[in-house]
This record gives C-alpha cells, sequence and structure tokens, in this order.
C-alpha cells in the first residue's frame, strides 16, 4: 500500500512479526457440539453457546415464522418505527425471567454496555473499572466523560481506599459478572457491600453469566445472592441465549431513562424480529430445562478434573465453561491451537491486547452438546502436546 495509508502495511507486517496478527476463516456450524472450519469438521470448544440453542429446532422456527409476518430487517430505530410486537414481547420475557420491573433491547450486547455506561455516567462522576472488564465496558467508561479509575483485577481493598477518596458527584462500580476470558467470577457480594459504604451504584455485565449460573440461570447476581443490591443488570442475547441482541433489566425509571438517552439504542436500527423471537424461544427453554445448564458444569467439572490429572494447569480461579490454559506467548498459543486444529479440535487463542502482554492462552469454552467422550479427547490430546505443566 502507498500513499497517506501507507503505514498501515508497516503496522500489520510488525504485528505478524510479534504474533498477534488475526487473520479469517470460515467457521460453519455442523450439528450438535461440532463444526467445519475451512471445510475441515471439528469438535467446537470455541463457541459462547453454552446451552446450545443456536441451532435448537424450536429457535429456529420461532425465527423463521417470524420472518414470515415481520420480514428481515427493523428498517428504523426501535424509536421510529422499529420497535414491533416481538420486541416488546422479548422485553417482557426478559424482565420476568430475571425478576425485574423492565426490561430494554440493544442491537448487540456491545452497544447495551457502551450505552448504557455512557448514558448514567457523565462529567462530574467518576467510574470505577476492574482492570480485567470486557472491552465494552472500558469504552463505555472511556466515552462516558466521567474520571475513569481501573482497578486491578478483584483488588477490593484499593477499590474501597480509592472510592473513599472520590468526591465526584455520582459513583458507579462497573464489573462484568463472568470474565469472559478468565473464567472467574467476580465477587459481586464484596463489590455490593463496597457500593453501598461509598454510596456508589452497582453496574454488571453478566454476559457470561445468563443462562449458565444461579439456579434459574439468571447469572451470577443470582448464584451468589445480590440482585436485589445491582441496579443495573446488562446481558447478552449472544452467548446462552443463542441468538444476538444485547439487554438491561431494572426499575422502570432506569429504563425509561436509556430508552431516552442510551445512544447506541437510539441511533441504530432495532433488532429483527425474528431474533427477538427466536431468544423468546430461547428463554423458554432455559426456564423449561435446567438439565441443560447442570450438564454444562457437569462437563465443565469432570473436564477440569481430567487436565488436573494431567498435570495441565488451568487460570485460577475459572470456574464453569470458560476453562482458559496461560501459554504467555501468543506464538505459543497460535501453534498450540494450530495443531489442535488439526487433531479436530476448534479453541481459542487468545492474545494482546484482549488480554495483558504475557498472558496469551487457549480459551476453551465447553457447550451442553458435546459428548463427555469429546472433552476426554481433548484432555488426552492437550497432556500429550505437553504444553504446559502445573507446578
Ligand atoms: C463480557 C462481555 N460483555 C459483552 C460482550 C459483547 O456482547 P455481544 O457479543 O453480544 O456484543 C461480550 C462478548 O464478546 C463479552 O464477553
Amino acid at each position: 500500500m502507498s500513499g497517506h495509508l501507507a503505514w498501515i502495511s508497516d503496522e500489520l507486517q510488525q504485528r505478524s512479526a510479534q504474533g498477534l496478527f488475526r487473520s479469517r476463516r470460515e467457521v460453519r456450524p455442523s450439528g450438535a457440539g461440532s463444526c467445519m472450519v475451512d471445510g475441515q469438521e471439528v469438535l467446537d470448544f470455541a463457541s459462547n453457546d453454552y446451552l446450545n440453542l443456536a441451532q435448537d429446532t424450536r429457535v429456529v422456527a420461532a425465527a423463521t415464522d417470524a420472518i414470515r409476518t415481520h420480514g428481515v430487517g427493523a428498517r428504523a430505530s426501535p424509536l421510529v418505527s422499529g420497535r414491533t410486537d416481538w420486541h416488546s414481547i422479548l422485553e417482557r420475557h426478559l424482565a420476568d425471567f430475571e425478576c425485574s420491573e423492565a426490561a430494554i433491547l440493544f442491537p448487540t450486547g456491545m452497544a447495551a454496555n457502551v450505552g448504557t455506561v455512557a448514558a448514567l455516567a457523565g462529567s462530574g462522576d467518576a467510574v470505577f473499572c476492574d482492570r480485567f472488564n470486557h472491552a465494552s465496558l472500558v469504552d463505555g467508561c472511556r466515552l462516558s466523560g466521567a474520571k475513569f479509575r481501573v482497578y486491578r483485577h478483584d483488588d477490593l481493598g484499593g477499590l474501597d481506599k480509592a472510592l473513599s477518596r472520590e468526591s465526584a458527584r455520582r459513583l458507579y462500580i462497573v464489573t462484568d459478572s463472568v470474565f469472559s476470558m478468565d473464567g472467574d467470577l467476580a465477587p459481586l457480594p464484596d463489590l455490593c457491600d463496597i457500593a453501598e459504604r461509598h454510596g456508589a451504584a452497582m453496574i454488571v455485565d453478566e454476559a457470561h453469566g445468563t443462562g449458565v449460573f444461579g439456579i434459574h440461570g439468571r447469572g451470577v447476581a443470582e448464584l451468589q445472592g445480590v440482585e436485589d443490591r445491582v441496579a443495573v443488570r446488562i446481558g447478552t442475547l449472544s452467548k446462552a441465549i443463542g441468538t444476538l441482541g444485547g439487554f438491561v433489566t431494572g426499575r422502570q425509571a432506569l429504563i425509561d431513562f436509556l430508552w431516552n438517552t442510551a445512544r447506541t439504542q437510539i441511533y441504530s436500527t432495532a433488532l429483527p424480529s425474528a431474533l427477538c423471537a427466536a431468544a423468546s424461544a430461547a428463554l423458554k427453554i432455559i426456564r423449561e430445562e435446567p438439565a441443560r445448564r447442570e450438564r454444562l458444569h457437569q462437563l465443565a467439572a469432570s473436564f477440569r478434573n481430567q487436565l488436573r490429572n494431567l498435570d495441565i494447569a488451568v487460570a485460577e480461579g475459572s470456574t464453569g465453561p470458560i476453562i482458559p490454559i496461560l501459554l504467555e506467548a501468543p506464538e505459543t498459543a497460535v501453534r498450540v491451537a494450530g495443531q489442535l486444529l488439526a487433531n479436530g479440535f476448534l479453541v481459542g487463542a487468545i492474545r494482546p491486547p484482549t488480554v495483558p502482554r504475557g498472558t496469551s492462552r487457549l480459551r476453551i469454552t465447553l457447550n451442553s452438546a458435546l459428548p463427555d467422550s469429546a472433552v476426554t479427547e481433548l484432555a488426552n490430546r492437550i497432556g500429550e502436546l505437553t504444553i504446559h505443566r502445573a507446578v
């Protein structure tokens, strides 16, 4: 490339030299727990479709029926003419599911995080953000214009001290409930204690919690018994719910406020009705089939056990279906993921800037459709690669 954009080629070369270039591939779902990667059938240990609902025939049928009556695109912002009966049905279902007064939809989970934090916090306020929070929460904090305070991962003492020194108008603690690259859970009761001590509001992103944690699948806030103490609960439809879109649940006034102010849902076309219908069907399955969630956790426990028996170290604190194996160098993560792919296992190779330097990793995710034999085969294959031994 030449001219004003010549620097792009240099930057891409630099990324390649550091093992950080991200190439594209085609992945096509090919049935329960498996997919085709560039034409090769493999077991899927890389998706966030934890309950295997993206291809469930009932979810697909709900989308297909809604496409017949409502068409494909929503045609306008929800505030203009894009909000259909399917949007209000889904918002009602989400509010009921989360035992909240009301819910509001966003085009994606990313949009929900960015739009919500930026709408609630502003100049004169301060947001306190865990260092390992998802990029969308970080971007929302930055965009908000509030003072942006990052605290070390799970550093409750540091957070408490920083809040006690803060004199901003409104205070927010913003956290993932499940840290997406580490698989560990935020200590929500402790964070709520700190928030209450300092008059801060809790904003919690349950992207990887919804459907996966809690007896009813309402997430880590349910599991840890703090649902009433979290003012703003953000979720996504794109992971355990198997579709696409983001949402916020909470008090009616909060939802009305976001409807009026959250720019990522005001200035974006509404979710397609078919996706709302599909998500409603998926929520019903999540309510009625807790065995999927139980199976997922049983599989995760068994996989962790097998890795432990093979002396393979899993990221400390990880629990549930996200199982990271730290490999440090980005080249190692890419090489090992490539070897596993050649052996029929798709796993994520996660590198900076998604994770801090020196902590590149395999990110293995489980889904309830995988047979026991699949996790045993993967554990054994990782064991044979002798990539990282526990000490
Ligand atoms: C913790 C977390 N929050 C938010 C998002 C964004 O959700 P979505 O993919 O629906 O935009 C993700 C997805 O990558 C995530 O991992």
